[in-house]
């Protein structure tokens, strides 16, 4: 067939004339090619999945029902633009009880979001010119960075390093690039590293950014999700509205990734550069979703039963990996246990097998144990294990662990 002119017209940043024609295959395509390979293999036994990134289970009763009382009155129905006041109003309670971040501006300093993704594609139309450099940290969630780069901008890269507890080094930036640059993006609870941060790292993070005359975009889309003490704010930093954003989600913290609802929250002048690029790009998330999700962020109860669940899902596997030979550690919080991929393993059954990326595990461990896991050969070599696998109750979740202690029990794996 011949070429389509079209092919000719598409965007440089998306790969121009040369878009879609890569052999490359992406990691997560290979995870799920592995995965349909050992399912076609072993088509009677159980794929157990812990590489997925979002919650096993619906949004709780109580939420849907108010979806359903929401979705039915007449004044819900239209554009819902830049939104109406209650998901504002809920996202500053939220902030100060949750938070400890009193005296948010319902008015100027909060403003929905269709989901943090859709909020961290829509920030750097706001913030990036060409040339400027945008700090992000490595391994990452990438949609500001891949936005950025549309808009010209550069993307440094800063290492999560067990060594700094998976804290960017902030030092380690050239001063060439930190002249240039613009944004640091941070997350906290972290995605993949399960990491924490601590109060003296924001405040090193405010002083940084004062200092350097930078804006700071913290993530917090599993800030909610902590398994002991309360969530750690960006927010509650002296000096942190001087500075920058926070972005919350009820994706992951209330079980509602499907229902693409969240806010941002902090600097007033970002919020309204945030609220005027967000105008030109959607309509507003539907309002009985804005009024659900309002209701979601007034019961923190729910997050803390869903942190409870994953605590003790947390507990069994670390047990069970560290048994095998890993060296797993419980994280502070999210719902990713990310642990140091092995260089071989031993085997009862077989011959010892070596690794040379954390890829190369992940692939073995679907082909041979039919368990799912998500590769990072980013910095260094490490596994993320999710424990949002699918399990309806208490005994069907220890089944699984247990089948997991088992189908590990004749390795031994060697680091
Ligand atoms: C670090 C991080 N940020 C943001 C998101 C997206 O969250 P939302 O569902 O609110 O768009 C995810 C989802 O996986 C994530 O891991």
């Amino acid at each position: 067939m011949p070429e389509s002119y079209i092919q000719n017209l598409l965007a440089e940043r998306i790969g121009g004339k040369h878009y879609g024609k890569s052999q490359a295959i992406y990691k997560f395509e290979k995870i799920k090619r592995a995965r349909r390979a050992a399912m076609a293999l072993h088509p009677l036994d159980e794929l157990i999945d812990l590489g997925v990134g979002e919650p096993d289970e619906m949004a709780f009763p109580e939420v849907v029902s108010k979806l359903c009382e929401e979705a039915q009155k007449t004044e819900n129905r239209g554009y819902a633009d830049n939104g109406d006041s209650a998901l504002k109003e809920a996202a500053a309670r939220y902030l100060d009880r949750v938070c400890g971040v009193p005296g948010i501006n319902p008015e100027t300093e909060v403003l929905h979001s269709i989901g943090s993704k859709a909020a961290l594609s829509i920030l750097p139309a706001a913030l990036v010119n060409p040339g400027d450099y945008v700090l992000m940290t490595t391994p990452g969630y990438p949609v500001f960075g891949t936005h950025a780069k549309y808009y010209g901008g550069t993307v440094y890269n800063l290492p999560l390093e067990a060594e700094n507890q998976f804290l960017p080094n902030l030092h380690s930036i050239p001063a060439q690039v930190l002249q240039k640059s613009k944004v640091l993006v941070i997350n906290y609870p972290n995605n993949p590293t399960g990491a924490s941060a601590t109060p003296e790292f924001f405040a090193e993070v405010v002083a940084f950014a004062k200092a350097n005359n930078i804006v700071v975009i913290h993530d917090a889309a599993y800030a909610a999700l902590v398994f002991e003490g309360k969530p750690l704010s960006f927010l509650a930093t002296p000096g942190a509205k001087d500075v920058g954003l926070e972005l919350h989600s009820a994706s992951k913290s209330f079980n509602m990734t499907g229902w693409r609802c969240g806010f941002v929250a902090g600097n007033e002048l970002l919020v309204k550069a945030y609220g005027d690029i967000k105008d030109n790009s959607d309509s507003g998330q539907f309002l009985a979703i804005q009024h659900a999700a309002a209701y979601a962020f007034d019961h923190p109860e729910i997050t803390e039963k869903i942190a409870g669940k994953y605590s003790g899902r947390m507990n069994t596997l670390v047990g069970v990996l560290n048994k095998a030979g890993f060296k797993a550690k419980k994280p502070k919080g999210s719902f990713f246990l990310y642990v140091e991929a092995p260089r071989a393993v031993a085997r009862k059954s077989g011959p010892r097998v070596e690794f040379k990326t954390a890829e190369d595990v992940s692939q073995w461990l679907i082909t041979e144990k039919l368990i799912s896991t998500v590769p990072w050969d980013d910095a260094g070599h490490y596994l993320r294990f999710s424990v949002t696998f699918v399990a309806k109750n208490l005994s069907e979740e220890s089944r699984i662990l247990a089948e997991i202690d088992k189908r590990l029990s004749d390795d031994r794996f060697q680091f």
